[in-house]
């Protein structure tokens, strides 16, 4: 046992206190809370002092290299979640845009003009994939011919696919009424505008879908799509 009043020179890091001033050779141990005889007490803070407290902390160079890789780290996860969220807000186009785009069938084949000719007669009209993925009807003429466009199926009124209607002879969208006629024409609302065109063309035995600019064979106005 040692008695003292004033702070200890067994405690390096002088945080050694003492109330009312006995203390016990355990002040080895610096981490504990001693209760000592007669009710005094001993509370011990301790400071280490085998390592110097500069020799924990990173110089400025290296925090700042941590904080890049953290950065680096949470930022790029972040950037790749975010681009398929972002892309759910871009509205599907119209065919009004982009380069020429090779027709695909309700499987995802390339549709090829021949195989296509056997399979469906005069007066078809089949869904395809066209231009940006939009629903594109290819159409086959009484003479067992590609016609020279595609229409496409989004309704003008609030995008609804509309169906071809053989009976009918009509496109008939399910979900307002509207109607267009076997080209796409509107002919009832409440759609305002006739079903958007594009070329239709065969390349290497490909039907390929080309963006239409030029006059509405229909309405003989510019399109309104382009
Ligand atoms: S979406 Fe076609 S008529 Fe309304």
């Amino acid at each position: 046992m040692a008695s003292f009043s004033t702070l200890s020179h067994t405690c390096p890091s002088q945080l050694c206190f003492t109330k009312n001033g006995v203390v016990s050779k355990s002040l080895a141990n610096p981490t504990r809370t001693h209760f000592l005889k007669k009710g005094n007490y001993l509370r011990v803070r301790f400071q280490a002092t085998s390592f110097p407290a500069d020799d924990r902390v990173p110089d400025m160079g290296k925090r700042q290299l941590m904080n890049l890789l953290l950065l680096g780290a949470v930022s790029l996860p972040t950037a790749i979640m975010l681009i398929p969220y972002a892309s759910f807000f871009v509205p599907p186009g119209s065919g009004s845009a982009g380069g020429a785009t090779i027709a695909k069938d309700a499987i995802g084949n390339d549709v090829i003009a021949e195989e296509w000719l056997k399979n469906h007669g005069p007066g078809d009209r089949t869904l395809t994939q066209g231009l940006k993925g939009d629903p594109t009807y290819l159409v086959v003429e009484k003479d067992r011919t590609l016609a020279p466009y595609g229409i496409n199926a989004v309704c003008t009124h609030l995008g609804c696919v509309v169906p071809w209607n053989a009976a009918e002879n009509k496109f008939i969208c399910p979900c307002h009424g509207s109607q267009y006629n076997n080209q796409g024409k509107v002919v009832r609302g409440p759609a305002p505008l006739s079903l958007a065109l594009v070329h239709a063309d065969v390349d290497d035995g490909k039907v390929i879908f080309v963006p239409w600019v030029k006059t509405d064979f229909r309405t003989g106005e510019a399109p309104w799509w382009a």
